[in-house]
């Protein structure tokens, strides 16, 4: 389904006035931000705690403040560009890949005399002396709005070979890989020192000097295909709008470069392939299924099931975000945690739903007879006068897993109550929603 043929459906029905959506569709790049986190990042800040003889001491504190978006498995990558000639002495907290030339210091080896140090975290088994506060954690950080306390990872390093009296310069040129590309840093700016309370609150410390640099995570630098798309059903009509053909690619089409096995095939030899798939008709490794369950006096009810067709990958502490005008009301989610978030400038609210510890957090590898599932049932709180079965209203307007984006049908294809409108001529409703995709699907453009 191309770009072009959602917006000439869009012209058939009338509404040129939008067809600014035909401009450029592809000229998205380093501006491109998530209209539902809008603020989020990842932010590096240095604090230059103490000076040395030769340099500094530093800080580095890598603080995911993405509300969704978490850094998974194999973690966090981060590298630089020294200005001066400086060279990393020690390390505490993370470690640098490379050595590099020290031959150059005869009596003391330093920790790491590349021009461009390239630093990992430790893993949480890490021996207490090459520990520091708020490390090793394998590089993982949670996503902000499920676990601020595990958002962030802190490593120390003692920097040199710097003039005496030097006050350290700015490190140029921050790339991230959290684990993969599509993160881009900002210049590293000197900001206000960073404070912290000693005595139990009773007295404020500062460090010397904070340097800070935000990376950003743009989908279209990352350039990945989909990853996910969503299935719709309901039960007041036994059709069921499907997944998108081809939403994260083509069975045949894309053989080299995404095998699948089907159901009568055993995957046992393969299953350490992280790349082997289900075959299905859309090719996603995620599924995502919104099934309407019930409609009560004063509640609605809707499953929400989440499939993992890989063979061999498991999710952990994966999330689903939904966004839904009906998550204004309460609701009660019964086996996956949940939130709402706050959202400026979304039209609708946006829920995030996330497993339960050693319960369902780990969205498991799909296995001969099954594939990897993790499901819950929702009940929501009915707003009178919004609430309704008409035109898809009940059906989410978006859906992210793990911050990436979900491949939907058009609202037109939704399942509809019995005697709804018929396909040829969609109600105003549905072309609002129509509308709605779209504006998402292009957002990033018009900022
Ligand atoms: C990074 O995120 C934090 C928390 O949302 C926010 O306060 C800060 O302004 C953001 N930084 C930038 C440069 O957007
Ligand atoms: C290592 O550095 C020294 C001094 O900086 C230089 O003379 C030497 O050529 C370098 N060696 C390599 C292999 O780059
Ligand atoms: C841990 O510290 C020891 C001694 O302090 C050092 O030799 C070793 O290389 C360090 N290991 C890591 C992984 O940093
Ligand atoms: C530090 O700076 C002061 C004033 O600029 C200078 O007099 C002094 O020699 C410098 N010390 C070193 C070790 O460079
Ligand atoms: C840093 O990045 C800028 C722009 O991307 C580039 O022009 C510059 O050469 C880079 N600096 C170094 C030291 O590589
Ligand atoms: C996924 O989890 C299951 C159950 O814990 C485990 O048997 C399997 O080896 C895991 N798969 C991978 C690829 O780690
Ligand atoms: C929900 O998530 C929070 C934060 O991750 C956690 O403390 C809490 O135990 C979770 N609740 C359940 C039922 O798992
Ligand atoms: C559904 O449509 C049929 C034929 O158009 C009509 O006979 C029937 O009464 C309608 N049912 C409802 C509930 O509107």
């Amino acid at each position: 389904m191309s770009f072009y043929s959602k917006s000439s459906f869009l012209q058939v029905h009338g509404v040129p006035t939008l067809s600014f959506v035909l401009l450029k569709p592809d000229s998205c790049f380093t501006n491109c931000y998530d209209p539902m986190d809008p603020n989020g990042n990842i932010t590096v800040t240095f604090d230059i705690e103490q000076y040395t003889s030769d340099g500094y001491v530093a800080r580095v504190t890598i603080q995911n403040f993405y509300q969704y978006r978490h850094v998974d498995k194999p973690g966090w990558r981060l590298g630089w560009i020294w200005s001066q000639k400086e060279v990393i002495w020690s390390m505490s907290g993370a470690f640098a890949t490379q050595q590099g030339n020290c031959s150059s210091f005869k009596f003391q080896t330093p920790h790491s005399c590349n021009r461009d140090p390239d630093i990992l975290d430790l893993m949480p088994d890490a021996l207490p002396q090459n520990r520091s506060n708020d490390c090793c954690k394998g590089g993982i950080l949670d996503a902000w709005a499920i676990n601020p306390a595990k958002s962030f990872s802190s490593f120390e390093m003692k920097v040199g070979n710097l003039g005496g009296n030097s006050t350290g310069y700015k490190p140029l040129n921050l790339t991230l890989l959290a684990p993969g590309p599509g993160y881009t840093c900002s210049p590293v700016i000197d900001t206000d020192p960073t404070v912290s309370s000693v005595i139990g609150g009773r007295r404020q410390e500062q460090v010397y000097r904070t340097w800070k640099s935000t990376c950003t995570y743009s989908s279209y630098l990352a350039s990945k295909t989909p990853v996910c798309c969503v299935s719709l059903s309901s039960f007041y009509n036994p059709a069921i709008t499907t997944c998108p053909k081809c939403s994260c690619g083509c069975r045949e089409a894309d053989q080299s470069r995404k095998q699948c096995i089907s159901q009568d095939t055993s995957p046992s030899d393969l299953v350490s392939d992280t790349d082997i798939l289900k075959c299905t008709d859309h090719m996603c490794p995620l599924g995502i299924h919104w099934h309407i369950k019930n409609n009560f006096k004063d509640h609605w009810r809707v499953k929400l099931t989440i499939s993992n067709f890989n063979f061999g990958r498991n999710y952990s502490n994966w999330n689903v975000l939904v966004q839904h005008p009906g998550f204004s009301q309460q609701i009660t989610t019964y086996s996956f945690n949940s939130t709402v978030l706050p959202t400026i400038g979304v039209p609708d609210e946006v829920a995030l739903f996330w497993g339960i510890d050693y319960y369902n957090d780990q969205l498991l590898q799909a296995n001969e007879n099954q594939v990897g599932s993790a499901t819950t049932d929702i009940l929501l709180r009915k707003e009178m006068g919004a609430f309704t079965l008409r035109n898809g209203w009940a059906f989410p307007r978006r859906i992210y897993f793990n911050g990436e984006n979900c491949e939907m049908a058009l609202p037109d294809t939704f399942p509809m109550l019995p005697n709804g409108s018929s396909r040829q001529n969609p109600p105003h409703y549905a072309l609002l929603l129509i509308l709605v995709y779209l504006t998402y699907k292009t957002v990033c453009f018009l900022f």
